[in-house]
């Protein structure tokens, strides 16, 4: 597996240069990984000021990955944070750097129109041949897609956090999306060491289809007085397995980015009971009480 990893000559996808824009938890994460598996990275985002203090966390973590892989061979781990650093360039300027480009990742935030605005500028600037991927959790692949005149070459890379340990891409394919397009994302995502999942352009693709109205039903327990978080929890790990119990989750995941997925699939299907939004949920996020980031979510941290 490590040889896969770090080999320079298993690499036979036409995918060398690719251009990761957003460089905050999930964009990063992904330059990093792409630049360690021998790819060309420019990472975009809006100020130098956020691409430095992104390089500074992709080296840090680059550092853990050595410590792990290299074990007592410093200088081998050295040069592998040294190798990937070098490929990785930053810029603010997408729409020049665009040019080389074989593959942009789409990381930046949530939202539908400042995803168009983006595209729409770089379909206009990018060679023929760039296929274009969002890395978008909750919108659909095919809306996003809609502005560009490469609906062809557009799909989705769907990466989880952190994405440097996480082993999963989910490849999204919309009705427009060809194979050719399908099969260089699917084997980009086995260049990065990853395993990829195929899945439509349907809300939550599998993961997060799953797994929010896991969560939200749930809270409804929790709300109907059933059980305890603590006991759900707790019936979870030890009758299902799980590693953590479903409010644990939705507290470790952000009760604001359950309530962003949940409200918006309720708007879309307002006929899902499965997709209901929840007035616990609502009341914490509301209080800013978002969960592990804030130090406070349905269980309280230090
Ligand atoms: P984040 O807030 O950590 O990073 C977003 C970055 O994009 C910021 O650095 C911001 O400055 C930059 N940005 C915003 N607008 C920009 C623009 N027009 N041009 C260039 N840069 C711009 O967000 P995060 O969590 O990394 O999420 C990014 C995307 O990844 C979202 O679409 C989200 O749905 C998706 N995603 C998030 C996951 C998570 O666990 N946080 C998991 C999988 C996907």
């Amino acid at each position: 597996a490590i040889s896969a990893f770090f080999s320079t000559s298993s690499s036979q996808s036409a995918i060398k240069n690719v251009m990761v824009i957003g460089s905050g938890l999930m964009g990063a994460g992904i330059a990093q990984v792409a630049a360690a598996t021998n790819h060309q990275v420019t990472m975009v985002d809006q100020t130098n000021a956020i691409l430095t203090k992104s390089m500074r966390s992709i080296e840090k973590s680059l550092d853990r990955v050595a410590k792990k892989k290299f074990k007592d061979d410093t200088e081998g781990g050295n040069k592998f944070v040294a190798d990937t650093l070098a490929r990785i360039t930053i810029t603010t300027e997408p729409n020049t750097a665009i040019a080389d480009t074989d593959l942009l990742i789409e990381a930046i935030v949530e939202n539908m129109r400042t995803k168009h605005k983006l595209f729409t500028d770089l379909d206009n600037a990018a060679p023929s041949h760039t296929i274009f991927a969002s890395n978008t959790s909750s919108l659909p692949i095919r809306e996003i897609a809609s502005v560009t005149k490469r609906k062809d070459k557009f799909g989705g890379l769907h990466f989880f956090n952190p994405v440097p340990m996480m082993k999963l891409v989910e490849v999204v394919r919309t009705p427009e999306t060809t194979d050719d397009t399908f099969d260089a994302l699917f084997q980009f995502s086995k260049e990065l060491g990853k395993v990829p999942v195929s899945c439509k352009d349907t809300p939550g693709f599998v993961v997060n289809r799953l797994l929010v109205p896991y969560i939200m039903e749930a809270v409804r327990m929790l709300e109907r007085g059933d059980a305890s978080a603590r006991d759900i929890d707790t019936a979870m790990k030890l009758g299902a397995g799980y590693p953590m119990g479903p409010i644990e989750l939705a507290d470790y995941v952000g009760l604001d980015t359950t309530k962003f997925i949940i409200d918006g699939w309720h708007e879309k299907y307002p006929d899902v009971p499965l997709f209901e939004p929840s007035e616990i949920l609502n009341d914490l996020v509301a209080r800013n009480k978002l969960g592990r980031k804030t130090g406070e979510g349905f269980y309280k941290y230090d």
